[in-house]
């Protein structure tokens, strides 16, 4: 029998890159999201059921009527600025409701957990590139949100017979547009898009400091190709099932690129010019954030094939222009 995986947020970005994979590889997948930038999934690759994902009445049902194999949640606010300013809502969609929901998945029995957590666990990093060890010392609400879920997992493997894989994501960047896959955020707030839709619109692009101890003098992402964290939770969903162990990986590929290469990749994309305009750096920015990865490559032997520069740029500009 076909196993089945309900994706908490699939119909965001990584979580309908992620669906489209699992679905290809031959999984059922069950997806809930209440679409909250309101935007359209008109896929075939899964059934897609709008709601809340803390809503009880709703996870009963859906515990009630199919067999779940395995849970990914990728079901978040993601917006780090806003986290500070509001740190409420985060708290109750990112840690709350990830609790109500834990307790009525173990409820019905289901063992298997991937959850989407993120590099902001790390915060300052005083060690790059950054491994699973390197101190945990989140600067936003959105980070400490990421990080308490990754002690409640820990709690309830210990208690629970909970297996759970948390990923740590550097950048996702980069789209899927022959699929029609790719990010529909709103406010839009990554850097990519705003790059490529400045430079189509010919509007200012604002680098916020060049004065980062870089070689050029701007920030420093490790941007991870969103087919490749498809991949990853591909990998890490077959290893619980296989392995029953819970693990902790960094993903991102162990490079990086400066805000200037991101820019120059994009003209040459676009086939423009960017207008740019340096603005002085933004509070909580920090020079370089890059992954160490040999524990995800070792132990789920994944391998990044697609977040190369200049195909995260083509494809997201593929996806803009669509
Ligand atoms: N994008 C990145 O670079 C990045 C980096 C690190 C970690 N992450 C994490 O990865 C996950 C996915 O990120 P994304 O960029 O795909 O975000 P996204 O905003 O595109 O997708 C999240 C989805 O979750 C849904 N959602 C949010 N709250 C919900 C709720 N209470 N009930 C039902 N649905 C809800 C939204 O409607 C949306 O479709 C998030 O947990 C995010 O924190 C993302």
């Amino acid at each position: 029998m076909k196993k089945t995986i309900l994706v908490l947020g699939g119909a965001g970005y990584i979580g309908s890159n992620t669906a489209y994979l699992l679905n290809q590889r031959g999984y059922e997948i069950i997806i809930i999201d209440k679409l909250i930038y309101k935007q359209k999934f008109d896929h075939d690759f899964a059934k897609l059921i709008v709601g809340d994902f803390a809503d009880t009445n709703l996870l009963e049902s859906v515990f009630e009527k199919y067999k779940i194999d395995a849970v990914m949640h990728f079901a978040a606010f993601i917006e780090v600025g806003v986290s500070v300013t509001n740190p409420a809502e985060f708290y109750d969609n990112n840690v709350v409701k990830t609790i109500k929901f834990l307790d009525t998945m173990i409820k019905h029995g289901v063992k298997n957990f991937i959850f989407s957590s993120s590099c902001a666990v790390y915060g300052n990093p005083v060690k790059v590139p950054i491994d699973e060890a390197h101190p945990y010392a989140p600067i936003s609400p959105y980070g400490k949100n990421k990080l308490i879920v990754e002690y409640v997992l820990q709690d309830y493997a210990q208690a629970y017979d909970l297996k759970y894989i948390s990923l740590r994501y550097f950048n996702a960047a980069g789209a899927d547009p022959k699929n029609n896959l790719g990010e529909q955020h709103i406010p839009e707030t990554h850097i990519i898009p705003l790059l490529l839709r400045a430079i189509k619109n010919k509007k200012t692009f604002k680098i916020f400091g060049d004065d980062y101890n870089t070689p050029d003098g701007t920030c420093i992402r490790d941007y991870i190709h969103v087919k490749d964290l498809a991949l990853a939770h591909l990998l890490a969903f077959e290893y619980l099932i296989k392995e029953k162990k819970s693990q902790v990986f960094n993903l991102g590929t162990g490079h990086g690129y400066s805000v200037k290469e991101l820019i120059t990749a994009a003209e040459k994309e676009a086939g423009q010019e960017a207008n740019i305009e340096v603005f002085a750096r933004r509070a909580g920015d920090v020079d370089t954030l890059i992954a160490d990865n040999k524990k995800i490559k070792s132990i789920l032997n994944w391998e990044p094939s697609y977040s190369n520069l200049e195909n995260i740029i083509h494809s997201a500009l593929e996806w803009e222009n669509r």
